[in-house]
This record gives structure tokens, sequence and C-alpha cells, in this order.
């Protein structure tokens, strides 16, 4: 069968991920929290309008409060508007949905969901949208209470602990109860409609599968930059900080698809296996190199889109020392990655929202034509994957000026912009995750070891940043990141790629 051709917008046909679920009931721990009305709900209400889940489904919201199910529909319904579903679709979805008071710490408070799951034999999902301190009482009662049957998933959510024998720890209380294959630990960057394009780039294109090495890259650069601060999150923030909170999952994570060997097929486990090899051969980062190999910064008031923002610490309403910005030189020891450099930074309160990654190849062995000067200077090829926004890959290569004059050469770029290419809308990534949880397919979700190879080679560095790294550099809301960070791949003789150096010849 041969894909579509073309340049214009393309309809892919039947979409199997359209196909209905088997009929379930999700218990929803944490519903009435921020997670669940602002991504939870909405991607399910998605869902369900394209007809994905199936009648007699039901969906158990479950939190601290009390309060009756028309109550709690009728406060889903304000974050719902933006679904875009009409009436009749939005009143046969709040229709799926009751509601029950929970509290993990009195087994007796559990009788009213039981009784709703008494007798169902319908896949059954328990999605534990609260703090990981919940976790292990949480699947205790559910063991205790006999709600989790074999059959039935347990969905986590990062950040799972904040160091190895934390994340240890919590990792088998729920294993007493659930084992791997039942356990879905969502990052949700794996859920991106991008982050999954880039297993199709890597293995479906002979083009980019010979040139993947380091016979031909010269170094990754993997940004995630966010224009939000701290957003009311101070307390889990504090004791996060940005890079527990987006390298020790998200971060690592992209990086592990750019680096991972081809996997023999898409199982789950084929893709998870090669993930945690490249996690395993991350070179350490000793307390020795935490000044060469890492920065960490501290937004301090400055402005964003034009519009003044107030500094972390005034934010906070005290002094702080935990970084908000991070820059790391990774570095794989493999023979594929031997002398590329990966160079990951993420940041809260940057000059704009983008997540990309940029692979940059090597120069050309020899150049024909520096015998024109400035107008035969070559820039590298690079390879620019967008996850968001516009999320899209580009690829930036020489190409003559057209002209009968002297020949001169400039930087073009091919562009595939996926909301162009194709004419469906791109899901959010919540949509993906909770069908797959539904259908049972964990290849998005993190298994075990890879979060404790993540954490392996994270408490290092948070051990050496104590040690020697105490307080982060002070950047202004709206840059990106403290200078700091760019002395840290300038000293490599690089620099960061940034958004605006695009189509920069062109001007
Ligand atoms: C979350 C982090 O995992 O990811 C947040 O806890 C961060 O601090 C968010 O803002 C970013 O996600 P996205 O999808 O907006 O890039």
């Amino acid at each position: 069968m041969s894909a579509p051709t073309g340049t214009g917008p393309q309809d892919p046909g039947q979409d199997p991920g359209r196909s209905p679920v088997p009929p379930f009931d999700l218990v929803l721990f944490g519903a009435t929290g921020d997670l669940a009305g602002r991504k939870l709900f909405p991607a399910l209400l998605h869902r369900d309008a394209e007809g994905v889940l199936p009648e007699g489904s039901r969906i158990h919201a479950a939190g601290r409060g009390h309060i009756d199910d028309d109550a709690f529909r009728r406060s889903l319904e304000p974050g719902l508007v933006n679904v875009g579903a009409d009436r009749a679709t939005l009143d046969r979805f709040l229709r799926k949905i009751d509601y029950f008071s929970v509290d993990f710490d009195d087994p007796a408070s559990i009788t009213g969901l039981a009784k709703a799951l008494e007798g169902s034999d319908r896949t059954r999902a328990f999605y534990l949208s609260v703090a990981p301190g919940y976790f292990a009482r949480a699947c205790t009662l559910l063991g205790e209470s006999g709600l989790a049957t074999p059959q039935s998933r347990i969905v986590v959510e990062k950040p799972i602990g904040h160091d190895l024998a934390s994340a240890t720890e919590i990792m088998d209380a729920i294993g007493k109860v659930f084992t791997e294959k039942q356990t879905y630990r969502i990052d949700h960057y794996l859920g991106k409609e991008t982050v999954q394009n880039l297993l199709v780039l890597r293995f479906a294109n002979t083009l980019f599968g010979k040139l993947w090495s380091n016979a031909d890259i010269d170094h990754v650069q993997i940004t995630v930059a966010e224009e939000v601060g701290l957003e009311s999150r101070a307390g889990y923030y504090e004791g996060a900080g940005a890079l527990r909170d987006m390298v020790q999952n998200h971060l690592l994570q992209l990086l592990c698809l750019v680096a991972m060997e081809p996997p023999n097929t898409l199982g789950a486990d084929a893709i998870r296996d090669e993930k945690l090899r490249v996690l395993k051969a991350l070179r350490p980062i000793a307390a020795a190199d935490v000044l060469s190999r890492t920065v960490r910064g501290q937004y301090r008031r400055g402005s964003v889109n034009g519009q003044p923002v107030k500094g972390y610490e005034d934010e906070l309403g005290r002094e702080s020392q935990i970084e908000t910005f991070v820059a790391i030189k990774a570095e794989i020891d493999t023979w594929r990655w031997a002398g590329v450099p990966f160079y990951l930074r993420t940041g809260k309160r940057m000059a704009e929202k983008f997540s990309e990654i940029v692979i940059t190849f090597r120069p050309v062995p020899h150049s024909i034509f520096a015998s024109l000067g400035s107008d035969g200077e070559l820039s590298p090829n690079r390879l620019i994957i967008r996850l968001q926004p516009d999320d899209g890959v580009k690829f930036i290569t020489m190409a003559k000026i057209p002209g009968s004059g002297r020949l001169r050469l400039r930087e073009t770029e091919l562009d595939l912009r996926f909301g162009q290419a194709f004419i469906d809308r791109s899901p959010d990534a919540y949509e993906r995750l909770l069908t797959d949880v539904l259908r049972g397919q964990q290849t998005l979700f993190m298994r075990r070891d890879e979060v404790e190879a993540a954490w392996a080679f994270i408490d290092p560095i948070t051990a050496g940043w104590a040690e020697r790294y105490p307080a982060p550099h002070r950047y202004a809301a709206g840059q990106n990141g403290p200078a700091q960070a760019i002395a840290l791949i300038e000293r490599d003789g690089r620099s960061w790629f940034e958004p605006q150096d695009l189509g920069r010849s062109e001007g």
C-alpha cells in the first residue's frame, strides 16, 4: 500500500485510533483538580464526540469533596466549552459521569464507588491525578477493597518521586497491588503528535536513518521553553525545580527518542528497551563537572511578550535557591554518539513558548564554493523538529540564490508543517494517552526501569549542585536563561539555535 503523495492537505483515511475502545469503567481520582479540569475531561469529551467512548462506559469521578453528581457535572461545563461540542454531545458525555467522595485514609469511603463497579466486566482503569504522596495509600485501598482486579489498570502522573530512592519506594508500593503490565506511567510529552512523529521520521525514512550518527551529526539541541512562571504551584515547584520537573522526564524522553537504536518492532517493550539503553549510556555528571556541564538559573522580574512580570522570588514571597531554568551538556557513551553533545535546556519565563529539537549536521568535508568568499559561505544543514507550537519539521539546506549574475548561496528551508499538510486536527496528548490506557497499549508510557535510570542520571547532578552550585544564576524574565547558558555551548564553538535564527538570511 502506498502513502498519499503530493503537497496539499491529505485525508489520512480511516484512523484506527478513532475506532471505539472496549466498554470501560474509568475511575478518576483527583477529579476536582487542575489537571482533570484542564486536560483530562476535555480530552475525554473530544474522544466521546468522535465516537471512541462506547455507550455503557462510565467515568467515575472521585475527589475528597462532597458534591452530588449533577453539581459535579455542572462544575465541569465551563472547562469543556473550548472543545466545541454541541449540546446533545455534551449532555451525552456528562451522563457518562458520576461522582464519589473518597478519602484514601478512610476505607469506608470507597463503598459507593465499589457498588458502582460491582459486577462490571468492563475494562477497569484507575487514574491517580493526585499528588504522588497519595499513590501508595490509594493503591493499598484499591487492593484491600478488592477493586483492583487482575485485569484492571493504574495510571500515574509524573513526578514519580524526587530522587531514585523515593521513586523506588513509590513504585514498590504500586507494585504490591499492580503488575508492570497493569501500570501506566504518564509522561504527557510522549503523547504529543510530533514526538510520535519523531519515531516515524527516523524509522520510516531511509534518508535520516543513514545520517543518524556521529559520522554526520555534529550536535543536538533540545529546548523546551515556557512563557509561564510559577502558576500558583509553589508547594510543588519549590520541592522540584526545573531539573526534576522537566529534565528527568520530558527532556530525557525526547533525548531517548532522538538517540535510540532502531527497535525491531513497534511493540511497547521493543521501544522501551531501546530508550532504556540510551538512559543507561548517559555519561554521569559528577560533582566536579556540574560547573562545566550544567547551568542553573532563576528568573527575576522582567517582561514577557511586552508585559511586565514578577520575579520568581516575588511570586513566591520569599527567597529561594530553586532553579527555574536548566541547561545541560549531556553525552551518550555509545559508538553511535561518541563525540556528539546533546545540549538540553528548559526554563520558565523565557522569551517565547516553544519546544524544539535541532539536529545540526557536520560541514561538508571540502567546500568547492570557498573561492566565492562571503557569497559562498556554507551554513550547516539542520533538521528542526518543532513540537509546539506549529508542529512540523524543517530541513535547512544551502541553495543558489536565483539570478543570472554571480553565483551566490543562501540557507533555505524545506518546510513541512503538519497543520497544513494534514486536514486532521492535532489531538492533545491526553486524548491519545487516555485511550491507549483503555486499549491496553503501553508504548507511550514509561516503564519502571526507565524512570529509575532517569533518576540515576539526575541524582548525581542534584548532589553536585548541593555541594558546588547551591545558588542559581539569575536571568531577567523574557530572556532565554542566564548568560552562563550561552557560555556553556559557546565554549564548544557552537551556539543555541533560536527560533528567530530561522530565515535570518532571507531578511
Ligand atoms: C509539566 C510540568 O509536566 O509540563 C510543568 O510540570 C510544565 O511545569 C508542563 O509547565 C509543560 O507542558 P506543555 O505540554 O505545556 O509543554
